[in-house]
């Protein structure tokens, strides 16, 4: 019996540690989870292929590190360097904006690209 109930403590223990935990432990930005959608819906028709404009390819994240014709489009660990962030960041006048001419992504997706960035852009 008082085996049975310590074990029933460790387990109410252990539960209530994780569900602890979990509260803290914010989720990393995913490249495969939440920016690849991102950027398969705004970019990828004109940054793919052959001739992806500006010579920069968003289809993969190896293409996205490697950049287009100015350089590297993300630097990680550096959401305010790449050009990438600089030009879809939505303070006005300085920068041409990306995607040109159409909607533009909402301040959430340009946070979560942000911070994806910050966070070693994995
Ligand atoms: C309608 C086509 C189109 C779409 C959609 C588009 N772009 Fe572009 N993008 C261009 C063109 C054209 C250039 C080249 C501009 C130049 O070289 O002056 C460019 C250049 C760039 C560059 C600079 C590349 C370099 O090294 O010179 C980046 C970064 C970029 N785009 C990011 C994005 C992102 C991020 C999105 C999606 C949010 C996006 N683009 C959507 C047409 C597009």
């Amino acid at each position: 019996m008082r085996l049975w109930l310590s074990k029933l403590y460790c387990l109410l223990i252990g539960s209530t540690l994780q569900f602890f935990f979990s509260q803290f432990s914010v989720a990393e930005v995913s490249y495969d989870k939440q920016i690849k959608p991102i950027l398969d819906e705004y970019c990828v028709e004109c940054h793919s292929g052959w001739f992806p404009d500006g010579g920069l390819r968003l289809d993969t994240r190896e293409n996205i590190l490697e950049g287009g014709k100015q350089g590297a489009a993300v630097i990680p660990g550096k959401p305010g360097k790449g050009w990438l962030i600089n030009l879809i960041k939505t303070e006005p006048g300085r920068y041409s904006k990306m995607p040109p001419g159409k909607e533009q992504l909402d301040t959430e997706q340009i946070n979560m690209i942000k911070n994806w960035i910050a966070e070693g852009a994995r």
